[in-house]
């Protein structure tokens, strides 16, 4: 069994502490913020000016919560998502039960939507909202999964941190996800090391450093480049 506990960060909302790993989850500064400012406001919404039909895949499902805003953004923008993720290690459900993400986000459908969320199987896709908004989660390694050709418009790649995993912030990675994008693609991370926005520059990608969320001067925003 994982051991994990929960702690509250500066926005008041839950993110995960691994004893293990010796790493937490989110930023302790705010786990709500850092996801919408990494992964909602700097990838999602940036493809969703040109598309409102979105593929996002997420490397590490973790607590949900990119899932839980990628719906809420969904169902407020009226936008279709198809959402894959990757996780090695679930969370346990009396965990998974004590997150206050729906108390924080005053949205009464998030309990719903994180029950099921995790409770959903591996490897067969759910309607989170029916017509809109369908999941699947598989528990294989990213360094395993397979990646269908051209498909993602968005990726959050939301792993550890490179020097706790430099096994996932590698050119072959990113060389996978490359090819796992579709053109004009987006993927955002919180980590805005040098050596990540090289590797990411290595394979293809279009490269930025963008304002961090709050606690971190930058994080990193690669592109797919559009086919001509
Ligand atoms: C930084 S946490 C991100 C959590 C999540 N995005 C959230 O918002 O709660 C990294 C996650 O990646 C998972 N993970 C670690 N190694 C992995 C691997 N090789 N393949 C897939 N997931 C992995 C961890 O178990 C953890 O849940």
């Amino acid at each position: 069994m994982l051991d994990v506990q929960l702690f509250e960060t500066q926005d008041g909302s839950h993110s995960i502490c691994a004893p293990q790993w010796d790493v937490s989850y989110h930023s302790r500064y705010g786990a709500i913020c850092e996801s919408m400012h990494v992964f909602i406001e700097a990838g999602l919404r940036l493809r969703g000016l040109v598309k409102r039909e979105l593929s996002v895949f997420e490397m590490g499902l973790g607590t949900g919560l990119n899932v839980l805003l990628t719906w809420r953004e969904a169902c407020a923008r009226n936008w279709k998502v198809r959402y894959a993720a990757v996780e090695v290690n679930p969370l346990p459900m009396d965990i998974v039960a004590q997150l206050n993400y729906p108390i924080i986000l005053n949205e009464p459908q998030a309990h719903r939507i994180i029950q099921r969320i995790h409770q959903s199987p591996w490897g067969a896709p759910v309607l989170l909202e029916k017509d809109q908004f369908v999941f699947s989660k598989v528990r294989v390694p990213l360094e395993h999964v397979y990646l269908p050709e051209g498909e993602y418009d968005v990726v959050y790649f939301d792993a550890f941190a490179p020097d706790v995993q430099p096994e996932l912030w590698t050119e072959a990675i990113f060389e996978k996800l490359w090819h796992a994008m579709a053109p004009g693609g987006v993927l955002t991370t919180y980590s805005a090391k040098g050596i990540v926005r090289r590797r990411l520059r290595a394979v293809g990608f279009e490269v930025e450093k963008l304002p961090g969320p709050p606690g971190k001067r930058e994080m990193t925003l690669a592109r797919k480049a559009s086919a001509i």
